[in-house]
């Protein structure tokens, strides 16, 4: 449908045709990254879910293949929902998911690699044992799914967690033991739990080295270790991770900051994003971090356009241990493997009030640093505006300055990623990141929000951002990953040859200057195997 073949992405990954939603179970193994992904083979809206698989060398190239697993059994007849993949060292591949059962109860099944010395894992067996794991009593059976990675504790067994709701509103996370994954036992107590959390759907649990310096195994633990616990909360749709300590003997772990615990503080992402999931690539030695980006049009215009929602750029997660507050989330580096031809642009002024063209060709598809430096004050303070406000128009004193994405010449639309630094009352800066889609597009029928979030920006540090511009998807960091917001974007004007790129500052008080590098980037493969017989 020519209409709205501009919004499909040139290089995130997305299904050829059909919905999709979480990613399931990545791992690495003979040197192909795997991606599965909840699939409706049938249509372009969620159902008939099954795990949609695909391929890639370089986590940016891909290659779909069959599809992994199918409802076929009474215990996922109504849906192969979302699991994670465990690599055990003796090489085998264990991969746990939640059915919907016939009785649409929420079980954990096992399912490993028909023949694992195929790179492509083309073949998957289920347990015949399966369920392995029923909902627990005091559970709601159609509340406790998505199975994470086992790791591995100090008594040598197993552990999974599974997110669950408890008495309506507490969010929880169950922890499971097992020798064997085919027999579990529910541990005492829960992993975590944050009343007033509501159902936490794919819950991620996952090790960080305090250095900073390297991913680590999910089994890591030790000193110079804090553990990340994140939930998706089915309530609000949001992601939210806390840092915190694992104790390994009493599987319990502790927020360390009670303020900021799972689901009341930090986001993984402040924009559309959703049933993020982390694997460790052993290979590179780091933490990926996958997260869905659903659409934010109509349900008819999906039918119509015959395909829903990306998956993000991978990104490599680490602990920020300059501000030992923060995750610091950063595009795989393949990525920049797309990059074509580069401009830069040195200290460009742009004072209080003004919009600046940066002329650099087609603006669709890009990758976009820029640093901000407040450059001098005027005297013309307003009211502060205490957050992202009501987008780019609200201004204030020293903020919003940023970007325009996907514009065009006359500005009748335009997505602004800005920076909002705000007085505090000790004097203080606090700085928002955010990114305002109401003008994006002059469709009605579309989802226009203004997103946006807390970024730590230390006395040493300028104000930094890094774009990642592709048709209907905007990708952005702050501060070197502290804060990130994926956008989707629906244009009707700013397409093709009219997207451009602007420089804005809508503060009252300063003036910045801009340095940026931009590179146009290049479409990635993503096509069927080519399998040389028909399967
Ligand atoms: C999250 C989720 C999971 C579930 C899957 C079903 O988006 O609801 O909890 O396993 O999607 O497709």
């Amino acid at each position: 449908n020519a209409m709205f073949s501009w919004q499909r992405s040139a290089y995130h990954f997305q299904p050829q045709k059909n919905w999709m939603n979480d990613p399931d179970g990545p791992l690495y193994h003979k040197g192909w990254y795997h991606l599965f992904y909840q699939y409706n083979p049938d249509s372009a809206i969620w159902g008939n879910i099954t795990w949609g698989h695909a391929v890639s060398r370089d986590l940016i190239h891909w290659l779909y293949l069959p599809l992994a697993m199918v409802p076929d059994c009474w215990y996922d007849i109504n849906g192969v929902w979302t699991g994670s993949a465990t690599l055990l060292p003796d090489g085998q591949i264990v991969m746990l998911y939640t059915g919907s059962t016939n009785e649409s109860a929420q079980v954990q099944n096992l399912a490993y690699p028909a023949n694992l010395s195929d790179p492509l894992l083309l073949d998957w067996l289920k347990y015949p044992g399966n369920p392995v794991i029923v909902p627990p009593a005091g559970i709601e059976t159609d509340e406790f799914r998505d199975p994470t990675t086992a790791w591995l504790g100090p008594d040598g067994t197993w552990r999974i967690t599974i997110g669950s709701r408890f008495n309506e509103t507490i969010g929880i996370s169950l922890v499971y033991q097992t020798t064997n994954f085919t027999d579990y036992e529910l541990l005492d107590g829960v992993l975590h739990a944050v009343p007033g959390t509501g159902m936490w759907e794919c819950v991620d649990f996952y090790p960080v080295a305090i250095n900073g310096s390297v991913g680590l195994d999910t089994s890591a633990f030790g000193p110079g270790i804090k553990h990340v616990l994140k939930a998706s909360l089915d309530d609000t749709k949001v992601d939210h991770y806390a840092l915190g300590t694992y104790d390994p003997v009493t599987d319990k772990w502790t927020p360390d900051n009670p303020e900021e615990d799972v689901g009341i503080g930090l986001k993984v992402d402040y924009g559309r994003y959703y049933a993020s999931k982390t694997f460790f690539d052993q290979d590179k030695q780091r933490r990926i971090l996958w997260g869905w980006i659903n659409e934010t049009d109509t349900e008819t215009a999906d039918l119509k356009k015959g395909w829903a929602s990306l998956q993000t750029i991978p990104r490599s997660v680490l602990y920020d241990n300059k501000t030992g507050t923060h995750l610091l989330q950063w595009p795989v580096k393949e990525v920049e493997s797309l990059r074509l031809n580069s401009t830069v642009f040195e200290e460009v002024l742009v004072e209080a009030g003004s919009i600046v063209p940066l002329d650099i060709g087609p603006a669709t598809q890009l990758d976009i640093l820029a640093e901000f430096e407040i450059e001098s004050l005027e005297s013309n303070t307003t009211d502060e505006v205490s957050d992202c406000g009501d987008g780019a128009i609200d201004r204030s004193t020293f903020g919003p300055f940023g970007i325009l994405v996907i514009a065009d010449d006359s500005l009748s639309e335009l997505t602004p990623v800005f920076f909002r630094p705000v007085n505090t009352s000790d004097g203080s800066l606090k700085t928002y990141f955010c990114a305002d889609e109401t003008r994006s597009s002059k469709a009605n029928d579309v989802f226009k929000q203004v997103y946006g979030g807390k970024v730590p920006v230390l006395d040493d540090e300028n104000y930094n951002m890094r774009v990642l511009v592709d048709h209907s998807i905007v990708e952005s960091f702050a501060q070197g990953g502290r804060t990130v917001i994926s956008s989707r974007i629906y244009p009707t004007e700013a397409i093709y040859g009219a997207a451009r790129l602007f420089l804005f500052n809508n503060a009252t008080g300063v003036n910045v200057k801009a340095t940026l590098k931009i590179w146009e980037m290049n479409s990635a493969f993503i096509r069927p195997f080519p399998f040389e017989e028909p399967l």
